[in-house]
């Protein structure tokens, strides 16, 4: 597999691509890949010439008391990982060639990055906006994916392009589980084994929400006050936020409509931030 370090060779490679006529897709990851990013890679390969999957632990992203350095690492594996399903080359540069300028340029896709996860991660979304705008100027891809599990990165992401004119498509993908019923997520190797029978209490939660819902509740202080209790009842728990808001514009919604909402959750097991959703389209 082809592991790319700098900015120069990645534009020479996609500029030759281009003269080619390839279509490119990039798949932009902080590595540590598992099956969710699997799913996104799958996508793209089926859907482009060539395939990138940026692996970046990007530091902008990460408050001042966050698990940076701590992150989980694995190149070797995410290598084999992104080979066998048929993706073309990694970009993995370190934070010193991403960020070698005087770095004052952030974005704020106002209105949505200050809720939900944006009140207790103040500055994340605009770490998030200024990466992958940076990726995308970088890779030039006509496709990016991304997982719903981020559900409001997503919105974010899809709301900068339109707004800022990014001549790429932002393509959706839904959530992998583990068998049992937890989202993928990079950060699951940090519970213990009794944290993670609390973790499952999230997928657990938007389960019972989403058959609620089904039979006619449609008040959302109700269904979250019950979603509370639920996860409370289990222990190492500790409920960041959990809302029912509008899938556009991220704004609670009251009385549950029939489509175009989503229920999403963000909870403390232990010291890991979990999150997780569900979201219903029209
Ligand atoms: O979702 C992620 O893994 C990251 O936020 C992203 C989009 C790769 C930007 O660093």
């Amino acid at each position: 597999m082809k592991i790319v370090k700098t900015i120069s060779e990645i534009r020479d490679i996609v500029k030759d691509w281009r003269k080619a006529g390839y279509s490119i897709g990039l798949v932009p990851t902080m590595g540590y890949l598992h099956a969710g990013h699997g799913s996104l890679i799958e996508q793209s390969v089926k859907n482009n010439d060539k395939t990138v999957v940026s692996v970046f632990v990007n530091p902008t992203q990460f408050g001042p008391n966050e698990d940076l350095e701590k992150y989980p690492r694995d190149i070797d594996r995410d290598s084999q990982l992104v080979e066998s399903l048929g993706g073309d080359i990694i970009f993995n540069p370190e934070a010193s060639e991403m960020y070698n300028t005087k770095n004052y340029t952030y974005i704020t896709v106002q209105g949505l990055s200050e809720k939900l996860c944006g009140i207790t991660r103040p500055t994340h979304f605009a770490g998030v906006c200024q990466v992958v705008s940076k990726l995308f100027h970088i890779v030039m891809p006509d496709n990016a994916y991304f997982g719903l599990k981020d559900f409001q990165q997503y919105v974010i992401i899809k709301t900068m392009v339109e707004d800022l004119n990014f001549p790429v498509k932002i393509n959706p993908v839904n959530i992998v589980r583990e068998e049992s019923g937890i989202a993928m997520s990079s950060r699951n190797v940090y519970l213990t084994d009794d944290e993670k029978k609390s973790a499952l209490s999230l997928s657990d939660t938007l389960k019972k929400a989403s058959q609620l819902i089904n039979n006619g509740e449609k008040n959302s202080k109700e269904l979250i006050k019950q979603m509370q209790e639920f996860i409370s009842s289990h222990p190492y728990t500790k409920i960041d936020y959990i809302k029912i808001v509008d899938i556009n514009t991220l704004e609670d919604i009251a009385e549950i409509p029939d489509n175009n909402y989503a229920v999403l959750l963000a909870v403390y097991v232990g010291k890991t931030r979990l999150i997780d959703n569900f979201v219903q389209h029209s």
